[in-house]
């Protein structure tokens, strides 16, 4: 499985890196908002630090409008993936940027239909959200499991790539499943390697080390 990282920060993204833990990169309207700072500009150093597929979200409407940012986002660099709302005219823009050779990711995946539709449309990517599923109630895995299934039973080329992540269960469930990809906010990224029996363990050991003969510091 692969990981991205979900932020638009570049020192969360350094920092992920320096744990050789991070394939790629998405980022969203929002996740540029809180960074406060010139979103180009962001956006093309992000492309420059990161050796994978940096996703960049258009906000336009209409297929047109969704192709034209497409167009102009894809000069950020040749690892850009153009994220798309699975609206309808999302699913016409991803065709039409299919066609051009341009990688999409279909984003706000909420049910295994969106999903089949965007696979069919050509996404290199669909992007389930499965977080804010568990927040009304239901269950964000038993989406990821189903549209693994359709697209293993149909030999869809697009990746699942999990989003919307609120804890390393998430992670573990995906892989178990097959999904693609989980990306991951730098928050749970950074509990991934947490356990308690870890951190008590290596307690004891180094404890216990001083007590050792001819071992002292
Ligand atoms: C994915 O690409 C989205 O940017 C992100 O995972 C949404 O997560 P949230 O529900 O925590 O905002």
């Amino acid at each position: 499985m692969r990981f991205f990282i979900d932020t638009a920060n570049l020192d969360e993204i350094h920092q992920a890196q320096k744990y050789g833990l991070i394939d790629g990169v998405t980022t969203n309207p929002s996740l540029f908002a809180k960074e406060q700072q010139d979103w180009k500009e962001l956006a093309a150093a992000i492309c420059k630090a990161v050796d994978g597929p940096v996703s960049l979200e258009v906000v336009g409407l209409t297929a047109e409008e969704m192709v034209a940012e497409a167009r102009e986002l894809v000069k950020f660099g040749p690892n850009v993936v153009v994220k798309i709302p699975m609206i309808m005219e999302g699913l016409v823009a991803v065709r039409q940027l299919s066609q051009m050779g341009i990688d999409t990711n279909v984003t706000l995946v909420f049910s295994p239909l969106q999903a089949l539709m965007a696979a069919k449309a050509g996404a290199t990517y669909v992007s389930p959200f499965v977080g804010r599923v568990d927040d009304t109630g239901a269950d964000g895995m038993e989406l990821i499991e189903q549209i693994v299934t359709i697209f293993n039973n149909y030999n869809f080329k697009t990746q699942v790539l999990v989003a919307s992540i609120r804890s390393p269960m998430h992670i573990v469930e995906s892989a178990l499943m097959g999904a693609d990809v989980s990306t991951i906010p730098y928050k749970v990224l950074e509990r991934l390697a947490k356990h308690p029996l870890t951190d008590k363990g290596l307690a004891d050991f180094l404890a216990d080390w001083k007590n050792t003969k001819g071992a002292g510091r």
